[in-house]
């Protein structure tokens, strides 16, 4: 990481000091990915969150800049970058949260699917410098295709007996926040007072919206739930078009560790028979607390569903071989 004099590196240590004064330590996070499209706003955010003590920002391009342009903020954590392979171990060593948004974006005309040839490497590198220097980290791991992703990941930790699926997530949270947006739009409501939950997985088809199941109940016309879940299933192809070849969605994208947090996740899961699934979750300081249930679905949504676990049972797989091969 970019030279840090004596001077700097004691009074870094004495504002981390300071700061563990007050009780709870904070989280020490770390961003691998942190000079890209959603690492950049993502590092903001963190240094940003006071719940955060320690940022460390990891990229094969670009991390002093970016590390530079963060620290500068007068906020608490404790900010520094790391450039490249050889400096992955220090940026990963003793952080409590890793959130990996590395990898290639989408350009028009490709799927999520189409990344895997490049994306599944760098996860693969990434997870083996995890096993090695933070393997009680929680995981949040953002680089598509995360149906795929997600489960290499849980591979490489398998294979290094470091597993556990508690601690792994797949970020799918998007696919809610536009759900929000979408039903809201559609109901002429403030989306900030939607809940939509979204299941299955982060890509086409297996992106499953629970129309039935809006928070505040409502009901929706054959031709509203068609637009809604077609929308809602194409939203990250429609900001890869809309950017035209300059990446993807970047801007619409957001642990607090206290009880009772709920979100959507793709995570390790007995909802169905397939070993990941996206499904509400309830988190806490550790990561996953509990899987909860589908709910009722309707006929639409059960005839969704059964098309959505077969093409994520096929990317499951794909990341599974991809480590046992
Ligand atoms: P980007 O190209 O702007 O940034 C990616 C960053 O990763 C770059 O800075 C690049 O240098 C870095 N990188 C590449 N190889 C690396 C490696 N081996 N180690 C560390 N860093 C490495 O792309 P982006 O827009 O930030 O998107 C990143 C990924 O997130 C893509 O795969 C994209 O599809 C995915 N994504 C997922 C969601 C989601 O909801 N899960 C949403 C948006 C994007
Ligand atoms: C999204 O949903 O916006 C991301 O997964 C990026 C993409 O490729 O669509």
């Amino acid at each position: 990481h970019p030279p840090v004099s004596q001077m700097e590196e004691t009074s870094l240590l004495r504002r981390a000091n300071c700061r563990s004064k007050g009780g709870a330590s904070g989280f020490k996070v770390a961003i691998l990915g942190a000079a890209g499209g959603i690492g950049q706003p993502l590092a903001l955010l963190m240094k940003m969150n006071p719940l955060v003590s320690v940022l460390h920002l990891y990229d094969v391009v670009n991390a002093p800049g970016v590390t530079a342009d963060i620290s500068h903020m007068n906020t608490g954590a404790v900010v520094r970058g790391f450039l490249g392979q050889p400096q992955l171990e220090d940026a990963l060593a003793g952080m409590d949260l890793v959130v990996i948004p590395a990898g290639v974006p989408r350009k028009p005309g490709m799927t999520r699917d189409d990344l895997f040839n490049i994306n599944a490497g760098i996860v693969k590198t990434l997870c083996e410098g995890i096993v090695k220097c933070c393997p009680k980290a929680v995981v949040n791991l953002i680089s598509n295709p995360v149906n795929s992703t997600v489960p290499i990941a849980a591979e490489v930790f398998k294979k290094a007996g470091t597993y556990d699926s508690k601690r792994l997530l797949g970020v799918t949270m998007l696919d809610v926040v536009r759900a929000n947006t979408f039903v809201a739009e559609v109901l002429g409501i403030d989306p900030r007072d939607v809940n939509v939950p979204v299941v299955g997985g982060h890509a086409g088809v297996t992106i499953l919206p629970l129309l039935s199941q809006v928070n505040p109940p409502c009901s929706f016309t054959p031709e509203e739930i068609s637009y809604l879940t077609d929308r809602i299933q194409n939203g990250g192809t429609e900001v890869v078009e809309a950017k035209a070849g300059a990446g993807s969605a970047t801007l619409s994208m957001g642990l607090r560790g206290d009880a009772g947090v709920v979100e959507c996740s793709f995570v390790a899961s007995q909802v169905t028979e397939l070993p990941f699934f996206a499904s509400k979750v309830r988190l806490g300081r550790c990561g996953v607390e509990e899987v909860l249930p589908l709910g009722p679905l309707n006929e639409f949504e059960r005839a969704r569903l059964e098309k959505a676990k077969k093409e994520l049972a096929v990317s499951i797989q794909k990341g599974v071989s991809f480590i046992r091969k």
